[in-house]
């Protein structure tokens, strides 16, 4: 399965250079998505960093990062058998919020998450596209754990090996299908 989830990533993850400015090599998956059975393949992925050795689920919640991660998050969430947390960017949440600033490779945005969505001492997956510089994924765990909630383990399909998002994050478990 492992394999099958690798070889889909290689496939059909299409490298588009120079976007959204120069110098950027942007991974762009939704040739990914589009396909059932790849898709299926790294939704099964992902979640297996919410199962122990037996395969049953160890985590109270899924929280998916806007927005490519929304899409891999609900249908990991629905496979875990557990509910679906957005972690969006400011000002798109109604209610009380919780917030972090952050750097991307790309520009700087903050990140919020609902204060009341995840229950204190829930244990969490948090699952996104890309660990480019780690910023992103840093944040979610600071949003996680203002609910006073726990990140039992971040999943990715990709891991950009030239960049030094693993240091940033410290002792977060991290499950990536694939590094490019
Ligand atoms: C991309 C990607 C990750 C993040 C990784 O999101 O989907 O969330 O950057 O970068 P980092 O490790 O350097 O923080 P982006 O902000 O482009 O948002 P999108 O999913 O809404 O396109």
């Amino acid at each position: 399965p492992a394999a099958t989830a690798r070889e889909a990533l290689a496939r059909l993850v299409r490298d588009v250079p120079d976007f959204p400015e120069p110098g950027v090599l942007f991974k762009d998956i939704t040739p990914l998505l589009a396909d059932h059975a790849g898709l299926r393949a790294v939704v099964d992925g992902l979640a297996a960093a919410g199962r122990d050795a037996e395969g049953r689920p160890v985590v109270d919640a899924v929280v998916g990062l806007e927005a490519r991660g929304f899409v891999l998050a609900a249908p990991v969430a629905l496979a875990l058998g557990v509910g679906f947390v957005p972690v969006r960017k400011a000002g798109k949440l109604p209610g009380e919020t919780h917030e972090v600033a952050y750097a991307l490779e790309y520009g700087e945005a903050v990140l919020q998450v609902h204060r009341d969505a995840v229950a204190p001492g829930a244990r969490v997956l948090v699952v996104d596209d890309v660990l480019a510089t780690g910023g992103t994924l840093a944040a979610a765990r600071a949003l996680v754990e203002a609910c006073g909630a726990h990140v039992h383990a971040a999943s990715l399909l990709m891991e950009i090996s030239a960049l030094p998002g693993r240091a940033a994050l410290g002792d977060l478990p991290l499950h990536v299908l694939t590094t490019v």
